[in-house]
């Protein structure tokens, strides 16, 4: 088992990966507050998983209400949100019971958010099912839903006690789904870790082939780079760069999710895509050669991602676009490529510049 930290004061928690976790549930009992568990999971993921950590849970002698939710992005919603709250008080939850979340990001972000506001916040842990929920999702305590308008619009920071990422859970995982997740692990190699990104040149085809070695080497070094940023800036608080810049491409990436209507576009695929915005601008700028966004094309290729995006129309990328997070006092900020494995937070670039970049990549 790979053991890290994510480093915040008296609420840093440990991130395990390794393989057979979800057999050792004693690992969640020193996190527990009491021996009362809100088990939050979705269909597709409850049939394959749900039982094993239910009993494992039990024979510790821990009290699990489990919360089945429909599954999708579209059900990261209000709604969903009901059911969780419907089913806490129903089965008379209290502040010292922790809400695990079993499943991917959508289950995580609901998860979280259930925990941030149930009886003002109680204990939560995470355990993340989806390549992209091991390597990003479940690490940092951003948590939330789905407006119509825009996409994780609102939400609360609320950090796990623990992150569990058990790797067998990716055996079972839909080829498309371990695509969307790469998009995420290329994103640390392009923002902060150039020998990362050499790494994944070298063993893309080995880890689209599911080796487990290699997975778990991705999922740690994704995990690594993620929690520095969050320890150096929790709250996306820092006026230039800071975690602002796990953003790349999401800027882009949401737009496409949001105006392709929630769940059409994964999160990873609308990420991948948006990144080839944001590296094609970066390229206009002068920052990157033609030749690195070749690179950056390709290796999104290999992962099995589509590197053309939705032709929107580029007034309707911008309109959707200002709703983003990033948006202060009206000014749009990019996360842009200075070079590969370097980014920046940017707010002066021209609207005519940003349009060139999204009709070049909506069209082969
Ligand atoms: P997801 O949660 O929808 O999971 C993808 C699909 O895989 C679902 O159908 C799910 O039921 C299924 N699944 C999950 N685990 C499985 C398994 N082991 N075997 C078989 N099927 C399995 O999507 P995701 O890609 O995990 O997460 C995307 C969400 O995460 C988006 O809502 C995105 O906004 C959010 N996100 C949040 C953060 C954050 O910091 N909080 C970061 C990145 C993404
Ligand atoms: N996924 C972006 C962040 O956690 O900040």
């Amino acid at each position: 088992m790979r053991r890290l930290s994510l480093a915040l004061g008296d609420r840093s928690y440990p991130i395990l990966i390794g393989c057979g976790l979800l057999n050792q549930t004693e690992l969640l009992l020193p996190f527990l507050r009491a021996p009362k568990v809100a088990l939050i999971s979705n269909t597709t993921v409850a049939p394959l998983y749900l039982e094993r950590m239910l009993n494992g849970l039990n024979q510790h002698g821990v009290a699990v209400t489990p919360i089945v939710l429909p599954d999708g992005e579209a059900h990261k919603t209000w709604e969903s949100l009901n059911l969780i709250y419907d089913a806490l008080l129903a089965t008379r939850c209290d502040r010292s019971t922790t809400i695990v979340a079993l499943g991917g990001g959508v289950i995580g972000d609901l998860a979280g958010f259930a925990a941030a506001t149930y009886q003002r916040g109680v204990p939560f842990v995470q355990i993340p099912t989806t390549l992209l929920s091991q390597v990003d999702s479940s690490v940092g305590g951003k948590t939330g839903i789905n407006h119509p308008r825009g996409k994780n619009m609102v939400g609360a920071f609320w950090q796990p006690k623990l992150v569990l990422a058990d790797t067998d859970t990716l055996k079972t995982l839909p080829d498309r789904e371990l695509s969307a997740g790469m998009a995420e692990v290329i994103k640390y190699g392009l923002i902060r870790d150039l020998p990362f990104l050499g790494w994944l040149e070298a063993n893309m085809d080995g880890l689209m082939a599911r080796d487990g070695e290699l997975l778990a080497h991705a999922i740690e070094r994704s995990c690594v780079n993620k929690a520095e940023v969050v320890a150096a800036d929790e709250f996306e608080t820092a006026r230039e760069g800071g975690r602002a810049l796990l953003n790349l491409g999401h800027t882009f990436g949401h737009a496409i999710e949001t105006g392709m209507g929630y769940g059409e576009w994964l999160h990873g695929e609308a990420v991948a895509a948006g990144t080839m915005m944001a590296t094609e601008l970066s390229r206009r700028l002068g920052w990157l050669s033609a030749a690195d966004v070749d690179r950056v094309r390709l290796l999104f290729q290999r992962a099995g991602l589509a590197v053309i995006a939705p032709d929107l129309g580029a007034g309707r990328y911008l309109e959707l676009m200002s709703h983003d997070k990033k948006v202060i006092a009206g000014s749009l900020r990019l996360v842009l490529l200075k070079a590969l494995g370097d980014a920046a937070t940017v707010s002066d670039v021209s609207p005519a510049e940003i349009v060139a970049a999204i009709e070049s990549c909506c069209h082969a």
